[in-house]
């Protein structure tokens, strides 16, 4: 069983059966993202209610200007994630870079959007990266003397716990080396009601994109978790500041997972997603943290998302 596993099937059954014996049950939210549920979180993207996604685009549209003018000509520009059909090129439109890096650990889709991206764009040179960019990975040769400018949207940062956050800042620094730009966005802290009825609404769109990951462990990891003793819920954790999602066990249920026996209780749950949100402090400590100084941010009207531009300041021996 072990030996006909790939790799990356080994990792999603190492995560699902570690992280259902934790104390606290839980899975990394990698794992919600096959095809399927990369489908479903693009139909996600388009719901009225949820905010993020639309609030971005049309944030990044009207701060272009202003970026571009506190960008170098000529850089490089590096984004965490394969990039998104609509707001990558609203960026490369601004800036118009020398070179465009998308680096994304599934390859199929990150061959696809590169070559969409080309297409838009002939005279860019686009150079996609096949790594999983949480994990330290090196950029294409001849990239030493370009500046260049990291790109991080759709506050996917607020996926990662504080911790692994500043590690990944940390790394992206590291990456990029002193003197690089980075546009990050981060989403806001807002009232509970607006957060809860992003991550829990009556299309019920995000309750499939978090079942789809019990189908998934299901089909690739031999499970046979009945998908009916299971429900959706989204909660608003307030001392850590973060929506959680979570799928509760509707009566007590006992399944297997490749060969291994688990029960859950009614009314437990497993653990599946966090995503941060960050008051205006909160999101620019986090950078500093991480090793990046602010230098600008902007946000909506409704102050709903916002984009933050930091700069990776050379080490000084003293303030
Ligand atoms: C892709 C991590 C930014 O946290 O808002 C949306 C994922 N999960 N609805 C988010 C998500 C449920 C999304 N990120």
């Amino acid at each position: 069983m072990l030996a006909t596993l790939d790799p990356q099937t080994k990792a999603f059954r190492d995560d699902v059966l570690a992280g259902l014996c934790a104390p606290i049950p839980a899975i990394p939210a990698r794992w919600l993202y096959d095809r399927r549920g990369s489908e479903l979180f693009d139909e996600i993207t388009r719901l009225k209610s949820y905010y993020p996604t639309q609030t971005e685009t049309g944030l990044l549209r009207d701060i272009m200007p202003q970026v571009a003018a506190h960008v170098p000509k000529g850089c490089a520009v590096i984004e965490f994630g394969a990039g998104s059909a609509t707001k990558t090129p609203i960026l490369l439109e601004a800036i118009a870079p020398a070179a465009y890096v998308p680096v994304d650990i599934s390859g199929d889709y990150l061959e696809h959007s590169a070559r969409e991206l080309q297409h838009r764009f002939p005279r860019l040179e686009v150079i996609p990266v096949i790594a999983d960019f949480a994990r330290p990975f090196s950029l294409p040769g001849g990239m030493e003397h370009v500046p260049k400018l990291g790109f991080f949207p759709g506050s996917t940062i607020g996926n990662f716990v504080p911790w692994s956050a500043t590690d990944l800042l940390r790394q992206f620094r590291a990456l990029l080396g002193p003197g690089a730009q980075l546009l990050i966005g981060m989403d806001r802290v807002k009232p509970v009601e607006r957060l809860l009825a992003a991550y829990d609404e009556p299309e019920g769109v995000t309750a499939e994109f978090n079942l789809n990951l019990l189908n998934r462990i299901n089909r690739e990891l031999d499970g046979d978790i009945p998908l009916d003793a299971f429900r959706h819920e989204a909660r608003w954790n307030d001392i850590l500041s973060r929506i959680e999602m979570h799928l509760v066990a509707t009566r007590d249920v006992t399944f297997s997972i490749s060969g291994r026996d688990f029960h859950f209780a009614a009314g437990s749950s497993i653990h599946t997603e966090n995503s941060h949100k960050y008051p205006p402090r909160g999101g620019r400590i986090l950078l500093l943290a991480g090793g990046w100084t602010p230098t600008h941010e902007w946000s909506d009207a409704k102050d709903d998302f916002a984009e933050i531009l930091a700069v990776a300041e050379p080490e000084r021996f003293a303030p």
